[in-house]
């Protein structure tokens, strides 16, 4: 039956993991996929998560189903770290669900049945599995304009324009802060012209809150997300824990939506839980019960944005210092503009080849795209990728 099928595209992210892994030189570099990594390359369980793990451990009674929106407690834990009361709570409903991917997924597939007819569209360029998620859904896909190589900053007059020939029938899907993969991002003002022209146009906001404290800060970079909240009566909101709280093999995120009053909230979010219950039935509890008691607990809380602070710390640190390196090594500030990329991404504007080239002849692997991943740095490794890249590209 099979040879009905032909073979599917890789995942380019995970395909290069695979590489990466294959790879037996000592000292390899990985810049690949977005996990943040210590100074020995480790990904670290943070230790309010390991304390709600262990509370976990001695309290838990049950392993009795959670239900299909999946742990209360953590969806309005959630909502409140998103968008912090900026739209009336009865109007939002939430659900758990498997990581951020899961989130956008369960919300595309809600808009797809709110507007069979309805474009999906995409930053130029966008995290890469966003295409081949609505795509899935159903949608058609098109781009709006987004990053210049150039400036390697945003087009953000050429995204206006674009946004503003939008109508009711379009979905906007926007990265609320630390852009992947570019590493560039709206400002506070941008933002505000943004929220305007869907407000002129009727577009529909999906946005995708998959770093929030990776950027700027927590509460700043909730900016987006809280300045749609305050002015489009409905909107969509997908968030992860995998980054903020370093739980991604624990698959936890949220399905946010926010409908014009109590009642379409409800009817949206009866859709919700009927894509739910027939496709996974009710997503798990562990990893959602870990981010539920840290956000509940004064204590844990605190020691949890402690440590992810210090996490976002060494981003901008990064990034500052391999900014200094390669323009140490090149005497020239091409590559400065990775100090004002905010997240765990920058996209470098190198080309295929110096990607390949890297890759080859210093074991420096990054997406073809020239994405790096900045959390994957450490120090020593810094100047090495200093050398590099400025012996392929000066
Ligand atoms: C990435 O872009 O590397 C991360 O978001 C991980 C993923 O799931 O692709």
């Amino acid at each position: 039956m099979f040879e009905t099928l032909s073979k599917a595209p890789q995942d380019k992210i995970f395909a290069l993991m695979a590489e990466v892994a294959a790879d037996a030189r000592p000292g390899k570099i990985d810049l690949g996929i977005g996990v943040y990594k210590d100074d020995d390359g480790n990904t670290p369980i943070m230790s309010a998560v390991r304390k709600a793990e262990e509370r976990i451990l001695t309290t838990a009674r049950t392993k009795t189903y959670i239900g299909v929106a999946g742990n209360k407690g953590f969806c309005t834990a959630m909502v409140d770290l998103a968008l912090a009361g900026t739209v009336p709570a009865e109007r939002v409903r939430s659900v758990q669900a498997p990581g951020g991917t899961g989130a956008v997924w369960v919300l595309l597939t809600l808009l797809k049945r709110a507007k069979p007819n309805g474009r999906v569209w995409i930053s130029d360029p966008s995290w890469p599995n966003h295409k081949p998620m609505a795509e899935q859904a159903g949608f058609a896909v098109a781009t709006y304009p987004y990053f210049d190589p150039a400036t390697r900053g945003v087009r953000f007059e050429e995204m206006l324009a674009t946004l503003d020939t939008l109508g009711p029938d379009d979905i906007v899907l926007l990265h609320g802060c630390c852009h992947n993969p570019t590493g560039a991002n709206l400002t506070p003002g941008q933002w505000d012209e943004v929220v305007a022209s869907l407000s002129r146009t009727g577009a529909f906001p999906l946005i995708d809150l998959a770093y929030q404290g990776f950027g700027d800060g927590l509460e700043e970079d909730a900016y987006g997300a809280r300045a749609i909240a305050k002015a489009i009566p409905e909107f969509v909101l997908a968030t992860s824990c995998s980054k903020n709280f370093g739980i991604y093999r624990e698959r936890v995120g949220c399905a946010i939506i926010a409908g014009k009053d109590a009642a379409a909230a409800d009817v949206a979010n009866s859709q919700m839980l009927n894509i739910v219950r027939g496709a996974y039935s009710q997503p798990p509890d562990h990893g959602a019960e870990i981010v539920r008691i840290i956000l509940e607990d004064k204590d844990l809380r605190a020691e949890w944005q402690a440590e992810l602070e210090a996490m976002r710390q060494r981003m901008v640190g990064n990034r500052q210092a391999l900014a200094d390196a390669i323009r140490a090594r090149s005497n020239s500030t091409d590559f400065d503009f990775v100090a004002q990329h905010r997240g765990m991404f920058s996209l470098l504007g190198l080309g295929v080849s110096t990607v390949e080239h890297l890759k080859a002849n210093n074991a420096v692997y990054m997406l073809d795209d020239s994405r790096i991943n900045i959390a994957g740095l450490a120090d020593e490794r810094i100047q090495r990728l200093a050398d590099a890249i400025v012996g392929a590209t000066h």
